[in-house]
């Protein structure tokens, strides 16, 4: 793949953005210091991430930062919905950052997330709002997501297994209006998962790579890619079925 080749992200340090072996992590972002934490002994559990922080949300949340006080992107007042949020980061910035954020993940995810929220927002330190809430990719979703359909999708390391790529594109789809911008940021470890999401994402969506140039310039990882999509129209979708035929 060429982002691949170009990247090269095996010659790089993965996780150098993050302490994976402490309880905590304390981050500082928009004038605001967070203290995000980590649950390092349950990585050891079958089955079990977003306990700890990657690199990849690290440099979505930094991305966040730095595209809204470039004033190339504008989250006050907008409807954020995050994909599996893990311990939470993207989501608190994205509030931090006026967005009313809903921070989604699996039902025994959210004690750790929610328990995120409780420490960096009790004093109300935010301009948007941030809660947490169940939400299982693949399934029917609650009104409480789609009504009204979010302004932006954000994720980070939610493409990490080829079993949840169709369930993760079928929750984009249900989400995504036409005024619907994803931001999805990704470990480049595994080409093969990468390429199949991207491959049937763009059945539905239109997909660009986001740049480093326009990342958040102190925190930029060869081992990280991020891609902004959108979802097709009806008449996008129209031509390429006749394209097909
Ligand atoms: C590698 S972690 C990334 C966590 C966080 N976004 C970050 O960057 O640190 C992947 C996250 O996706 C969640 N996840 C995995 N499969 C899921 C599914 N089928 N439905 C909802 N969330 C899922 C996991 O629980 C986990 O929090």
């Amino acid at each position: 793949m060429l982002l691949w080749a170009l990247q090269q992200p095996t010659v790089h340090k993965q996780n150098s953005l993050v302490l994976q072996n402490s309880q905590t992590l304390p981050f500082d972002a928009c004038g605001h210091h967070l203290t995000i934490l980590q649950s390092p002994s349950s990585m050891s559990t079958p089955g079990v991430t977003g306990a700890v922080m990657w690199d990849s949300g690290i440099v979505l949340a930094k991305f966040l930062e730095h595209s809204v006080d470039s004033q190339s992107l504008v989250l006050q007042g907008k409807r954020v919905v995050e994909l599996g949020s893990g311990c939470g980061l993207v989501g608190c910035i994205a509030a931090i950052l006026g967005a009313d954020v809903i921070l989604t993940d699996l039902p025994d995810r959210l004690r750790l997330l929610k328990k995120n929220l409780e420490v960096n927002f009790e004093g109300g330190n935010l301009r948007g709002s941030a809660r947490a809430s169940e939400l299982t990719w693949g399934d029917e979703l609650d009104n409480e997501f789609i009504e009204p359909l979010p302004d932006f999708i954000l994720g980070s390391d939610v493409i990490y297994s080829e079993d949840a790529v169709n369930d993760l594109l079928d929750t984009l789809k249900q989400l995504s209006g036409s005024h619907t911008t994803i931001f999805l940021s990704g470990e480049l470890r595994n080409d093969v998962v990468l390429e199949c999401f991207l491959e049937a994402a763009l059945k539905d969506f239109v997909v660009g790579h986001v740049d480093q140039t326009q990342w958040h310039p102190d925190y930029c990882s060869q081992r990280v890619a991020m891609f902004v999509l959108v979802k097709k129209s009806q008449e996008m979708l129209e031509v390429q079925r006749v394209q097909l035929l």
